[in-house]
């Protein structure tokens, strides 16, 4: 059967968002996280391109904020990134789902620390970060639940705000299908991967769903990238 990937599929719910979903599947998924988002994410080079040169450029100590932050491989991944390069940074993980943090917390650290919030309670809460980031939560919300993220993340950030996610097209579903095999048994990543793609944005879906002042970008591997400045 060939899916239709012309327009975003929002009816397609992914087996990670129902509440009642098997809590060990769900467990694996989110600690293979890990390996999907080294193989997919592309943020090795969007954290060399991006964020290590902005966190350099502030010249003191940064705290960095990762929204919807999962089982918490990525900001566990770009702390040890940013130790590597001699940056201090203190790093926070949000999610509102306490079956995420549950995972989440085994990546806990000194420098790593995670909440269960999402970005509209912190936000309220009047927090602030240097830079605030996300991956692969665009594509689970509505259009209008999109642009509050966005506009929340932006709120919560004094310098940049930067979310990567996957880019719907045919080329991404086909490899993904293939690509996931090995790494999906036990898990909702078959599934939910390729829902996710029917899902998510194209760079100009995005651009005009967000508006002003995000620009909103094409990045390999088959990703969309969203940045704004919070004193643009
Ligand atoms: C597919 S997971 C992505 C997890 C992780 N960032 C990764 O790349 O593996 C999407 C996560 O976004 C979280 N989320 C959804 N809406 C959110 C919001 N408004 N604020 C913070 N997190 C949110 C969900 O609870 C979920 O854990």
């Amino acid at each position: 059967m060939t899916v239709d990937l012309s327009a975003r599929d929002v009816d397609v719910a992914e087996l990670m968002d129902d509440p009642d979903c098997d809590p060990v599947l769900l467990a694996a998924t989110l600690r293979r996280f890990d390996t999907i988002n080294r193989m997919w994410s592309g943020w090795a080079r969007l954290y060399e391109a991006r964020l290590a040169p902005f966190l350099a450029s502030l010249e003191r100590p940064a705290r960095v904020l990762d929204l919807g932050s999962g089982g918490g491989d990525l900001v566990a991944r770009l702390a040890r990134l940013a130790a590597r390069d001699g940056l201090d940074v203190r790093w926070v993980g949000a999610d509102p789902d306490e079956r995420a943090l549950h995972v989440a917390r085994e990546r806990a650290s000194s420098r790593i620390e995670f909440r269960a919030m999402d970005a509209s309670a912190l936000r309220w809460a009047g927090e602030r970060f240097d830079a605030v980031l996300s991956n692969h939560v665009l594509h689970h919300l509505s259009a209008a639940d999109v642009a509050v993220f966005a506009a929340d993340s932006l709120a919560l950030s004094d310098g940049i705000a930067l979310h990567s996610d996957i880019r719907r097209s045919r080329p991404a579903y086909a490899l993904y299908a293939i690509g996931v095999t090995p790494f999906a048994p036990g898990t909702f990543l078959r599934t939910d991967g390729l829902r996710s793609i029917r899902r998510s944005y194209r760079a100009g879906e995005l651009a005009e769903t967000l508006g002003r002042p995000w620009t909103v970008r094409d990045a390999a591997p088959f990703r969309v990238v969203a940045e704004a400045r919070a004193d643009a």
